[in-house]
């Protein structure tokens, strides 16, 4: 049988691994393709997010997955050095409030820097050595976070609740992994309709590429196309009556290296075997008056070692999603990218006890944009598609179907596993390991 995923951020991807590791018999008759718009993978959302990962931060309806989720990235990581091959790590996650002394007051003191209910105070560093020192604020806090005036960081989980990785670096990991057991990926390639067979049943996919056409075979569709969901539906199935209530969110990021930050920061409390597992920290920021939106930062240490901060947070409702992911960085709105670079100054920015504000000893990465995938209904899609509604006269053949995996919104990375492990066992007909009733259409 043949399964054609369309779109290959993280959910294709995440879904084309576990199908590719079904059990041998099942594989072997199993062909999976990913076929995406873009000249390359990853040139989306799935590619710039900043990877945060959580447990229990879910609705109701999320719960479950989530918590499966939660669980695969860390199995996984564990079996496969993810530690060091896409930065998965243990986080702590601070929320940073300002009141409004702080806002107003042109004074500054060690008093205004307050970690409230920061459990690993105790656990601050004593015998760890000068380079722990540096890189971590006797109360547990992260050097590479700037003191705010009238800010207090506020512990709101810990590490078994919260983690992050490199969501880039877990993607291609995936995509090698599958690749290895055969699946193949097409680029710069289109899904433009659905194709039948003559007893008028659908039996597969006539695709676009570089001018091309091509007629592919297929059992299941997967549409898994991120933002451009909806409209990949409506492409393909012109006469369906489903709304598929996706829309898309711009959201802005960058990363930088700090030289608060040049070595990776070990948890203190792990010995033995662990003794070497890094451990980030996520602070997620209120508005104030120097940033409007609310700004999140995360850090982490990618693949090559050196330690980076991601920052991100900053949207724009009103940006049209372009035709393919190719044409995002074009869209970049000067302004609003400047704006984010003064908030990561302001955030993560040299600063000195009485200074207004922080200095730029800042190297940037990279700066980027990208669509979040965010479903009228708060919660991800992850569904068959039911005939009745595909259009008139619209039948699969093989027992096959039209699945759906999209809607993530800000969670994609996080619930990425959960959703590709779970949409595997739906296309192999097998019972959901978690109970995804409420994310299904009717
Ligand atoms: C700034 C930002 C920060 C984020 N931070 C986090 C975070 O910390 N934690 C978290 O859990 N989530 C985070 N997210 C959310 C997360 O990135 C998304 O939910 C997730 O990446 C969505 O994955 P996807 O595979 O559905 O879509 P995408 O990654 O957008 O992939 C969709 C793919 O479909 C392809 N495609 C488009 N049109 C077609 C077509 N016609 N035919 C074929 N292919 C097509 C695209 O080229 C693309 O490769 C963040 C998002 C943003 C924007
Ligand atoms: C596709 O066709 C158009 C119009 O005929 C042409 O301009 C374009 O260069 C072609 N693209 C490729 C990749 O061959
Ligand atoms: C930007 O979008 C993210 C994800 O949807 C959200 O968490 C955040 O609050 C938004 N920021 C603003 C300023 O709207
Ligand atoms: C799954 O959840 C739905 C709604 O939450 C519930 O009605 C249903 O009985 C559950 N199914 C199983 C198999 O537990």
């Amino acid at each position: 049988m043949t399964t054609i995923i369309i779109g290959g951020g993280i959910i294709g991807l995440s879904t084309a691994y576990y199908l590719s590791l079904l059990e041998p018999e099942l594989a072997a008759n199993h062909q999976i393709h990913i076929v995406d718009s873009a000249s390359d993978l990853l040139l989306s959302a799935s590619g710039y997010a900043g990877g945060f990962l959580a447990k229990d931060w879910f609705n109701p309806s999320v719960s479950s997955l989530g918590a499966l989720s939660f669980r695969l990235h860390k199995e996984l990581a564990e079996a496969n050095d993810g530690s060091k091959k896409w930065s998965y790590m243990p986080s702590i996650a601070y929320s940073l409030a300002i009141d409004a002394r702080g806002v107003s007051s042109s004074q500054s003191g060690s008093d205004d820097w307050l970690v409230e209910g920061n459990t690993r105070a105790g656990a601050a560093p004593t015998g760890d050595g000068a380079e722990r020192k540096e890189m971590v604020n006797a109360d547990g806090t992260p050097a590479w976070f700037t003191k705010q005036k009238g800010g207090t960081l506020e512990l709101i989980d810990g590490e078994g609740g919260c983690a992050q990785l490199e969501p880039k670096q877990l993607c291609q990991w995936l995509m090698e992994e599958c690749q290895n057991k055969g699946a193949k990926i097409h680029t710069n390639c289109f899904a433009t309709h659905i194709s039948k067979g003559e007893d008028g049943k659908v039996m597969g996919l006539k695709m676009k590429k570089d001018n091309e056409t091509y007629d592919k075979h297929c059992k299941n569709i997967l549409v898994a196309a991120g933002a451009w969901t909806p409209r990949v539906f409506s492409k393909l199935f012109p006469d369906s009556k489903l709304r598929i209530a996706i829309d898309p969110l711009a959201g802005y990021s960058i990363v930088v290296h700090s030289p608060r930050y040049s070595k990776p920061i070990l948890d203190p409390t792990r010995h033995g075997e662990h003794a070497s597992a890094g451990l980030s920290h996520a602070i997620y920021c209120a508005p104030t008056e120097k940033w409007a939106f609310a700004p999140e930062t995360f850090s982490r240490v990618p693949a090559d070692g050196k330690p980076e901060i991601w920052a991100g947070g900053l949207n724009d409702s009103a940006m049209q999603l372009p035709e393919t992911a190719d044409e995002t960085p074009a869209l970049i709105d000067k302004e609003k990218s400047e704006e984010l670079r003064s908030a990561m100054i302001a955030m993560t920015g040299l600063s000195h006890e009485g200074d207004d504000l922080a200095v730029d000893d800042l190297k940037i990465k990279r700066e980027g944009l990208c669509f979040r995938p965010v479903s009228r209904s708060g919660s991800p899609i992850i569904s068959k598609v039911p005939e009745s509604t595909l259009g008139r006269g619209i039948e699969m053949a093989d027992s096959g179907g039209v699945y759906i995996a999209s809607g993530h919104g800000p969670w994609g990375i996080s619930l990425s596993l959960g959703t590709g492990s779970v949409m595997a066992e739906m296309l192999t007909g097998r019972k959901p390991s978690v109970n995804i009733s409420r994310l299904m259409l009717k």
